[in-house]
């Protein structure tokens, strides 16, 4: 397993009621020794998006705010061993429990990457640029449009973008809110744009098609990169 650490650069000025740095790393500084076990229950939404990637053997596919690694069984499973996987996680908590499942499954093809997604030095991690990105539950990465730029432009044209998480449910659904509500405060340091996550995925990529699940609390939106020139 390739490991890659890379010094932090703060963004000059996060925007008022954006995602917070600070605040996300205590987040999941705190949350990382339960976090797996938080999320089970919401496998089922996790295997959907990944089977939305539509990913090859041989593809290379972003794991963008990968967390403790729990996408990488069902991407490792997709993409085989002449595949490639670049996790890309800012919390050393949470990218530990990553680096600790990819050692003990001995996998040699995951580059894992402790930085924010928006100065990632992703061109180092990869020769090539990506067949497919997935943001699974990664709203505070999806709010900040310089980091879905810097993804995009490390995909390939025609690339598969998968983002998926919680979302408001229409307001006259308000007890399924009452649900995303508290789960949001847990996850995510901005509620900013849970109306529509993936809205900054617009212009740049091509639709094709969103599911909801959960009375409408959580999407699977599912993209195509039109294709964004240099790295
Ligand atoms: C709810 S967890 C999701 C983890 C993983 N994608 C999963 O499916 O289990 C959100 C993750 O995004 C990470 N994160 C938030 N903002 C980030 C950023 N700007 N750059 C990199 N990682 C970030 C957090 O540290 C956290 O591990």
């Amino acid at each position: 397993m390739a490991q890659v650490e890379q010094p932090v650069k703060q963004p000059a000025k996060p925007r008022a009621r954006g995602p917070d740095r600070s605040a996300a790393l205590e987040q999941y500084r705190r949350r990382a020794d339960v976090y797996d076990v938080e999320l089970a229950l919401l496998e089922p939404v996790r295997k959907r998006a990944i089977e939305r990637l539509a990913l090859k053997p041989g593809d290379t596919v972003l794991d963008v705010g990968c967390g403790t690694g729990m996408s990488l069984p069902l991407l490792q499973r997709a993409v085989g061993p002449t595949g490639r996987i670049i996790g890309i996680e800012q919390s050393p908590d949470m990218i530990e429990k990553a680096r600790h499942r990819v050692a003990e499954a001995g996998w040699r093809n995951v580059t894992l990457v402790n930085a924010p997604v928006e100065v990632a030095d992703l061109a180092s991690a990869m020769p090539q640029l990506a067949d497919a990105a997935l943001f699974h539950f990664t709203h505070d990465i999806l709010r900040q449009p310089q980091a879905v730029a810097h993804v995009l432009a490390h995909l390939a044209p025609g690339a598969k973008v998968v983002a998926s998480g919680l979302k408001w449910a229409s307001p006259w659904l308000w007890p399924i809110n009452l649900f995303v509500l508290p789960a949001a405060l847990h996850s995510v340091t901005s509620l900013d744009g849970l109306d529509k996550p993936w809205s900054h995925l617009i212009g740049v990529t091509e639709d094709r098609g969103t599911e909801t699940m959960l009375g409408g609390g959580v999407y699977i939106a599912s993209r195509v990169c039109k294709g964004v020139k240099g790295r």
